[in-house]
């Protein structure tokens, strides 16, 4: 037999690596390119069940807590808590084939290569995906893993109603991933996550590797204006009671809050609808939702009351009634400066450019880092296009982020023979 190859020299096999991307890609497949895999649907069902088959292919041992959350362990030499490397696999109705997935699949290639090479590594080694990471279906995102972390409670998270007015835990039971594992608090020696960026800013300067310094916070809140259904062409101007224009002057001070705060601060408004939605009937209802993020919480949450604020004045001056519900809160969080320093040295070492960035998108990685050292490597995101079917990152670009995982995994997971 040719001896193991040392630690030093492994590396991960790209094609392997965008191979198993393609296959789970061919999972909720749209015309045109990207994946629809919202959680808890049959597709959803059918990614978890491609991806557990390739943890027990790779002889992990695979186990479900009860939000649904999989876990695939590697043991090591050692017992105790695991390096964790995950990320999620549900996605947008306009998903692409990365967000998320890169992080989980990365992580199986890692594991790929201990196997091929006899590494037993001296820390167990768990690959993991979360549910519910997007929030597109069933509100808060970063779901299975915020209850994990104990900043969600399960229960009421079983009972959340989707947006097709379907219940969490019913959907868990329906696709067979309504695990016994209980949920407990996170018990992870660190966690790491591969990520494309999403945005632009590795792409437009040219650089391979981020190295992510923290999350921003993430504040959303849906509206219901109530008013009154009615004629529009017999209802004077003055008597109406028009929940959609109340909803649509919330829509437009979302972005001058927005603006007028400045700085790192975003809004969207992503969901708007009115009813009945017919052209020659005043919307007796509309319901819209606010996605506000920022890096310093305070600022996020005065935003986010200047916004209600606004609401209720509105549907004061309107006659409307209104209900606001709070649908995710989660603060900004700051990753581990040692394994941020550890992400940065290894990428520069392997001949990668690095730049430390924050990230603008919510990750699973947010929730574990107040409970143990996290870290996020990003890779460019083509044009900075995401959460939209012709998300792209080459695969070159991909295998270096692979590469630096592995060598991050290896260096926090330790070799048994390095000892
Ligand atoms: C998750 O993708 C989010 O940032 O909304
Ligand atoms: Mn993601
Ligand atoms: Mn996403």
């Amino acid at each position: 037999m040719p001896p193991s190859p040392r630690p030093a020299n492994l590396a991960i096999d790209s094609t392997r690596l965008m191979s198993r991307l393609a296959a789970l890609g061919r999972v909720g497949a749209l015309p045109g390119g990207g994946v629809c895999r919202l959680a808890l649907t049959d597709t959803d069902r059918q990614g978890r069940d491609r991806v557990v088959g390739w943890m027990r292919d790779l002889g992990l041992a695979v186990t479900v807590d009860r939000i649904g959350n999989v876990f695939g362990l590697r043991p090591g030499a050692e017992e105790g808590p695991p390096v964790v490397i995950g990320s999620h696999i549900d996605t947008v109705a306009t998903g692409g084939l990365y967000d998320g997935a890169l992080g989980v699949l990365a992580g199986l290639e890692v594991v790929n290569v201990l196997n091929d090479a006899a590494i037993r590594t001296r820390r167990p080694v768990a690959v993991a995906f979360f549910t519910n990471e997007e929030g597109a279906r069933f509100a808060p995102d970063m779901m299975g893993s915020g209850v994990l972390s104990g900043h969600l409670d399960l229960a009421e998270m079983l009972s959340s109603v989707g947006i097709d007015g379907a219940t969490l835990g019913d959907d868990l039971a329906r696709i067979g991933y309504a695990g016994e594992t209980p949920v407990g608090a996170i018990a992870a020696h660190c966690y790491l996550e591969l990520h494309i960026e999403q945005g632009p800013v590795l792409d437009a300067e040219g650089i391979a590797i981020g190295a992510v310094t923290g999350v921003q916070g993430i504040c959303w809140t849906e509206y219901r204006f109530k008013g009154q259904t009615n004629h529009a062409g017999t209802t004077p101007m003055t008597m109406r009671r028009d929940a959609g224009y109340a909803a649509a002057r919330l829509a437009v001070e979302a972005r001058r809050v927005a603006l007028e705060t400045g700085g790192a601060q975003v809004a969207t408004v992503g969901r708007f609808g009115v009813t009945p939605g017919l052209t020659n009937v005043v919307p007796g209802e509309a319901l819209l939702t606010t996605d506000l993020r920022n890096t310093d919480g305070a600022v996020l949450a005065a935003a986010d009351a200047r916004l209600q604020a606004f609401a209720r004045e509105v549907a004061a001056a309107e006659g409307v009634a209104l209900e606001t519900r709070a649908l995710a809160r989660f603060d900004p969080v700051a990753f581990d400066p040692a394994l941020v320093g550890l992400v940065e040295e290894t990428a520069r070492g392997l001949g990668h450019s690095v730049r430390r960035m924050p990230s603008g998108a919510g990750h699973d990685a947010q929730m574990f880092a107040p409970h143990c050292p996290s870290a996020m490597i990003f890779v460019p995101s083509k044009g900075g296009i995401s959460h939209n079917i012709t998300e792209h990152t080459d695969p070159a670009q991909i295998a270096a982020g692979a590469g630096v995982l592995l060598r991050v995994a290896l260096e926090k997971a330790g070799v048994e023979s390095d000892e």
